[in-house]
């Protein structure tokens, strides 16, 4: 884990309240799929925490959406304004686990992360479907992204505006795809709902409000079926089997 100065190439609104942040620094950057970025904000005491979407020679690619004062700043910021970033951070997800064929399944921007963790599972000859949630047609992202891999997207939206209307439960059950392992990463209710209906072994990121995000405080733990666990050190991904849904 280090303390990096990125500067801001690009921080650009891609969907309702999403923003797309490429981020270049002087030197090659080593993360993982599932594992996440802690940003420094100028005028916030606590780093931000932001999952990596994709990785450049030099630099990182992140999606946020604006929730709160942090985003909202972050969301003011310009192209060529710096940003210190400690990194790489956490545990990340395992593509190599899958036999054949992988589900990755997102809600919001639970797609962001499984757009890297497509990427590495197509580097290992494994076939991908991803299947992505959203509230409404506007909040729509990643799906041309994922779609431009030559990855089939199942899309559902709650209200019904794309894809199948309702949870992303349902577009599965409408497309039966054929997976040997599933990825997840969103709103706690959908990963639930996934590794309760889905029979494969599974891997799902979660989320908790963070203090450090470095695995000192235990701010941010958990309780699995193997004891307490830091969701920033330990996870945020976790086998299906160790969680306690
Ligand atoms: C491992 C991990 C990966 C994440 N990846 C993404 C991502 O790729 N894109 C994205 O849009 N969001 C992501 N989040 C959520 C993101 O960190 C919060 O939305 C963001 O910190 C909110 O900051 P704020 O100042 O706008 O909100 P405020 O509510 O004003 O924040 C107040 C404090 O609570 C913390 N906080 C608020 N919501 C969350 C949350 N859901 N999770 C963790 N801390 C929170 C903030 O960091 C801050 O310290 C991730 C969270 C975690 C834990
Ligand atoms: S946020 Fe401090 S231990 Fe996880």
């Amino acid at each position: 884990m280090q303390k990096r100065l990125f500067k801001i190439e690009q921080n650009e609104a891609v969907a309702r309240d999403t923003f797309r942040l490429v981020l270049r620094t002087d030197a090659p950057v080593a993360i993982r799929s599932g594992q996440f970025v802690d940003i420094a904000l100028p005028g916030f005491y606590l780093r931000r925490p932001i999952s990596v979407s994709d990785i450049l020679p030099d630099g990182v690619v992140l999606y946020y959406k604006v929730v709160g004062e942090g985003t909202r700043a972050m969301a003011g910021m310009k192209p060529g304004e710096g940003l210190e970033l400690l990194l790489p951070l956490g545990s990340g997800f395992h593509p190599e686990r899958c036999r054949e064929a992988a589900l990755l399944a997102g809600g919001g921007l639970g797609a962001a992360p499984l757009y890297l963790l497509a990427k590495e599972l197509q580097t290992l000859g494994k076939q991908v479907t991803a299947v992505l949630g959203f509230n409404r047609a506007d909040e729509i992202c990643l799906e041309q992204e994922f779609r431009a891999l030559g990855i089939p997207v199942l899309l559902a939206t709650l209200d019904g505006s794309a894809g199948t209307k309702g949870f992303v439960t349902d577009a599965i059950a409408a497309a039966q795809p054929v997976f040997d392992r599933f990825y997840t990463c969103g709103p706690l209710p959908m990963m639930k709902a996934l590794c309760a209906a889905l029979p494969t072994p599974g891997e799902a990121s979660l989320e908790e409000r963070m203090g450090c995000g470095a695995g000192f405080c235990y701010g941010c733990t958990v309780q699995t079926l193997s004891g307490p666990k830091r969701v920033c050190a330990d996870g945020p991904v976790f086998d299906k089997e160790d969680l306690p849904w």
